[in-house]
């Protein structure tokens, strides 16, 4: 089996870096959530978001839905994630530390399979394989959202394109980017295209109905349907 810990990111596994996370990402919880509410998320659905960090979109969907299993293979971003978990007033999440390839859903199917930013820590052979686990986690006609670094742009293009992005890092590790974390990402990360990423998906019993790929060519948002 791939240690998905060890393949996990270094900076997810960093204090430093995970106490900085919520500064420097807003991972746009609340427009995430009122597009899965308008895919039908209620105070019925249950929820798994894989991948979960210290979880902005797990908080945030779990003040309108039954319950959130947030799943996460990195003890730190968990150890923070509790923390707010505390200071809430929430009492339907639920952590659990495991990965793709091995957290094992108990209860009745996810309506909902939600991931961001996660996915690309695998290599492809696992991306697939945890697709196809994820598939199993979640009910037919249920709703996987995937939001990932995923390249989309020609191979040809590729060294003009991740240098135009490394040169958009900044200096500041506190409160941006830097160029170095994005070499890092392109350099020992799992990110793959859009042209290979989308087979999997669908090849994991997914219907892909709606992609939206940003004007750089490095991130895409699926909502895939379980058929
Ligand atoms: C960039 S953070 C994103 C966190 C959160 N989803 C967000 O959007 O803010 C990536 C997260 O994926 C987790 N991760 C990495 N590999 C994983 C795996 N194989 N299974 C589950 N989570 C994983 C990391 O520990 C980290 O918390």
């Amino acid at each position: 089996m791939l240690d998905e810990v060890a393949s996990a990111g270094r900076e997810n596994l960093d204090a430093d870096h995970v106490s900085r996370y919520d500064s420097k990402m807003d991972a746009e919880a609340a427009e995430e959530l009122v597009l899965l509410e308008q895919l039908g998320l209620n105070e019925q659905s249950e929820v798994v978001d894989i991948g979960a960090g210290t979880g902005q979109f797990t908080l945030t969907a779990a003040s309108v839905c039954a319950r959130v299993v947030a799943v996460d293979v990195s003890p730190v971003m968990l150890n923070q994630l509790h923390t707010k978990i505390g200071a809430s007033r929430l009492s339907n999440v639920e952590v659990v530390q495991a990965g793709f390839l091995t957290y094992e859903h108990r209860g009745r199917p996810a309506d909902f399979v939600y991931s961001r930013y996660a996915l690309h820590h695998l290599p492809d052979f696992w991306k697939t394989m945890a697709l196809e686990r994820v598939r199993r986690i979640v009910r037919p006609s249920g709703v996987l959202r995937l939001w990932d670094v995923v390249y989309h742009f020609d191979p040809r293009e590729a060294e003009e394109r991740i240098e135009a992005r490394c040169a958009m890092g900044g200096r500041d590790v506190e409160g941006e980017w830097s160029r170095a974390e994005l070499e890092e990402h392109v350099r020992d990360e799992n990110s793959t295209f859009s042209w290979l990423l989308e087979p999997m998906i669908q090849r994991s019993g997914f219907e892909i109905e709606n992609v939206v790929y940003s004007p750089d060519g490095f991130d895409a948002k699926y909502v895939a349907r379980a058929t």
